[in-house]
């Protein structure tokens, strides 16, 4: 493809309004909203609403007129249309991690009381670490078993010993995606529950939780949701199940009737019970105004058409990149049903310097460092994620063109792009 042919896509595109939501630095290429979606317009004003007026005047008023204390479900309601979840079944509140530990207990707490034998969390080896920590330690405190095997070994591991499948929708390294259908299907059939990582896939791919069989269901809110660094997460339950157990964090805000102050836990009906603490208003505000950058896809197909676009994207740079830059493997599926919305490329030895080389030509992408305890994902990744709310068919090709030119040039070699940050 040559650059005017990517121009003329950007001028047919439907969507291409939609970036103007968005304050993008000029001359930025930002291919790492998979990790810190971009800043929408409306939120700083949001924020400084919130801050100046519902804080600054109306204070601890604001809990009730402003209606700070219903944030977590109505946002929640929001994410839901993104999900194929339905209204009143999803609430916001703490992060992924903490989201997890609470929806894995449950789940393991259903399959202790109906499947005593069962003993086993299966999941995906490259499985975000967080995931896989936390199911360790509460496999570990409950005296189950984690059994981790490479995503075509699943429907194996499916057996009359697995509780529950823990899986990432959209694996973080390779930008594999699961089906979601097939899977919830097979650990059904075999008698296991199953708890779905939505990181990745949350106002990226389309996702519908009641139609593929999902048992429960968390994610971020700050990548494809752009709500902002340390935005709060979000947690499902299928209705069916909401009820069936207390989760393990069961604070004040989860109870039936908080301002009663009662001593004795009563757990709220529904999913309101997965909240924990005092809902964090300002990141919230935030994070409202980030879904809706996404919800206003809607009138414009929704997320089948933010789908069809981030598949061209991530198609269009993936080809690119492959006919230019030869010392490059792709890592991300071929396959756009087995894609979720990043590029992942791998380098045998200078992937860092490459990454940093390129965020020194204003392109961002991140560097995923290779897992050394098993062959299979010892590689080292380059990962470019697409937003397909806010970039356009020319940022991809652009992106492909300096990365030819960073390699080409040797410019990686320089001493700042080699040396390690904390955070990659
Ligand atoms: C799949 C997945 N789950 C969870 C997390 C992070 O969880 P938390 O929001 O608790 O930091 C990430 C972060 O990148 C992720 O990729």
């Amino acid at each position: 493809m040559t650059r005017d042919e990517a121009l003329a896509l950007d001028a047919a595109d439907a969507l291409a309004p939609l970036r103007e939501q968005f304050s993008l630095p000029p001359g930025l290429i930002y291919l790492d909203g998979n990790s810190l979606g971009v800043l929408p317009k409306a939120t700083a004003a949001r924020v400084q609403q919130v801050v100046q007026q519902e804080w600054g005047v109306d204070l601890i008023r604001s809990w009730n007129t402003a209606g700070w204390i219903d944030l977590p479900q109505r946002v929640g309601d929001k994410i839901a249309r993104l999900v194929g979840a339905g209204p009143g079944e999803l609430v916001v509140a703490d992060s992924t991690s903490v989201n997890l530990f609470k929806v894995l207990s449950a789940a393991l707490s259903m399959a202790q009381a109906d499947t005593p034998k069962r003993k086993r969390i299966v999941s995906e080896r490259s499985n975000f670490p967080t995931d896989l920590y936390i199911a360790e330690s509460l496999a570990r405190e409950r005296g189950h078993e984690l059994v981790l095997v490479e995503a075509d070994e699943l429907p194996a591991a499916l057996d009359e010993h697995c509780a529950v499948l823990m899986l990432t929708h959209v694996n973080y390294r390779s930008g594999r995606m699961h089906d979601m259908a097939a899977l919830s299907r097979m650990a059904a059939d075999a008698g296991a529950l199953t708890v779905w990582d939505l990181a990745h896939s949350a106002g990226a791919v389309p996702v519908d939780l009641h139609t593929d069989g999902a048992d429960f269901a968390i994610g971020c809110g700050y990548k494809y949701l752009n709500g902002g660094p340390g935005a709060p997460a979000f947690v499902w339950a299928h209705p069916r199940h909401a009820e069936r157990f207390w989760q393990p964090l069961a604070g004040w805000m989860g109870h039936a009737a908080p301002f009663e102050f009662t001593p004795g836990y009563r757990p709220a009906p529904g999913i309101s019970r997965y909240l924990c603490g005092t809902p964090a208003v300002l990141s919230l505000a935030a994070l409202e105004c980030g879904v809706d950058t996404v919800l206003a896809a809607e009138p414009l197909g929704g997320m089948a058409a933010l789908r069809r676009k981030s598949l061209a994207l991530t198609r269009l740079f993936a080809d690119q990149v492959q006919a230019s830059c030869p010392s490059l493997t792709l890592v991300s599926p071929r396959d756009d049903a087995q894609r979720g919305s990043q590029v992942c490329l791998s380098h045998p030895q200078v992937a860092y310097p490459v990454v940093q080389a390129l965020i020194g030509r204003s392109v961002i992408g991140d560097f995923r460092a290779g897992d050394t305890s098993h062959p299979a994902g010892a590689v080292d990744i380059l990962r470019f994620g697409f937003t397909p709310l806010y970039l356009r068919f020319v940022d991809a090709w652009d992106a492909a063109e300096q990365l030819r030119q960073v390699l080409e040039s040797g410019e990686w070699q320089r001493p700042e792009f080699n040396q390690r940050q904390a955070v990659t």
